[in-house]
């Protein structure tokens, strides 16, 4: 059968109707790659989601398809959102898709290239603020309770329903959950999203255990490990530069519930798991992906998961082409030689 979206998929977990119109391009159905080398250098099978594989490239698309069809549902001629530029690039893409405007309040200078692009090229009004994601998402929420234009951050619940589908599909893919889940988290609908997904696949007799959720921040911008507002968040991975997560409370809950942990990783620590996804398995990822991976190594490193059987699942959020620059900076450039065969033949080293 030809895969025609997530909501199609997942129709009856999800709050459509047959009135619903669905706004698609048909995302979800990604990757769950397993990763030979994590899983050697851990001792259970990694597996990576790898959600950039998604129509913009990030995850953001499975929680933007149902926020924009129920956003036409109800009729809303607008919508709007803050975003360090995955969520503007999703949000401007559907509504491209369906008429509707989009506007977006992004953090001047703190996003990455690839996803400033998306946003513009699809038409969304690009207004960029001189301040970070926190503030701006504080604007969003206070212009989208005055005026009629719907918000479509992640508070949107709807949001959340898109997103709880990834779950699903691991599920779907494994015959069960698995043991651990690994994310990043910035904002935190993602994590919230996911155990709230795999609690429902559970309650519905779909899977037969939940699995621990091990969240990671960036170690400059982790609020929610550090028990505080960051005011100043910190980090190369621009896409969780968050001091002040909407979805705090939900995120705890499913690190408790479920027996799990939030932690964070440094920019270096998310740089070698990039490079590593690269290298070892042809996964490009942007950085804020690769706190998953990240996290996983250092608990390792840790003795976390001595003794443990079984598997992990990393989510790993967006595709590396968003964050081109990064990619070209942190690896050495390639040299320039004279267009002549000898010269070519002595580079190569043949
Ligand atoms: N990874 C990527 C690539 C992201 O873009 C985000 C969030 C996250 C992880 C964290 O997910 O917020 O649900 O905890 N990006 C948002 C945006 C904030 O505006 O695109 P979260």
């Amino acid at each position: 059968m030809s895969w025609k979206g997530l909501i199609h998929k997942y129709k009856k977990f999800l709050p459509v109707t047959d009135k619903t119109p669905i706004i698609t391009l048909q995302e979800g159905n990604t990757p769950l790659l397993l990763s030979r080398y994590l899983s050697e250098k851990i001792g259970l099978d990694v597996y990576l989601k790898y959600d950039g594989a998604n129509p913009t490239g990030s995850f953001k698309d499975r929680g933007m398809t149902m926020a924009i069809s129920k956003a036409v549902e109800k009729g809303v001629k607008a919508v709007m959102c803050a975003s360090t530029g995955n969520t503007s690039a999703s949000a401007a893409a559907f509504s491209a898709r369906c008429g509707l405007k989009c506007i977006v309040l992004i953090p001047e200078g703190n996003i990455a290239l690839g996803k400033l692009a998306q946003a513009m090229i699809h038409n969304a009004q690009v207004i960029a603020i001189k301040g970070n994601f926190d503030v701006a998402l504080n604007l969003v929420k206070t212009i989208t309770d005055e005026y009629p234009i719907e918000l479509v951050n992640s508070l949107n619940p709807f949001r959340i329903e898109g997103q709880k589908t990834a779950p699903f599909e691991i599920c779907d893919f494994l015959s069960d959950a698995p043991i651990f889940h690994s994310i990043p988290v910035g904002n935190a609908g993602n994590i919230t999203a996911y155990w709230k997904g795999y609690k429902e696949y559970k309650d519905k007799k779909l899977s037969t255990r939940l699995p621990k959720m091990l969240g990671f921040q960036a170690a400059k911008s982790a609020p929610i490990v550090d028990e505080k507002i960051i005011e100043n968040p910190e980090t190369i991975a621009t896409a969780i530069r968050i001091g002040n997560p909407a979805s705090w409370e939900t995120a705890t809950a499913a690190r408790d519930e479920s027996g799990g942990l939030i932690d964070k990783v440094t920019d270096d620590e998310i740089l070698l798991a990039y490079k590593i996804l690269a290298r070892e398995e042809g996964v490009f990822v942007e950085p804020a992906s690769a706190a998953s991976v990240a996290g996983i190594l250092k608990l390792n490193e840790a003795g976390y998961f001595k003794g443990q059987k079984g598997n992990i699942v990393c989510t790993l959020t967006g595709h590396g082409l968003k964050d081109p620059n990064l990619a070209v900076e942190s690896i050495q450039k390639p040299i320039v030689i004279e267009p002549d065969l000898k010269t070519v033949i002595k580079e190569i080293g043949l």
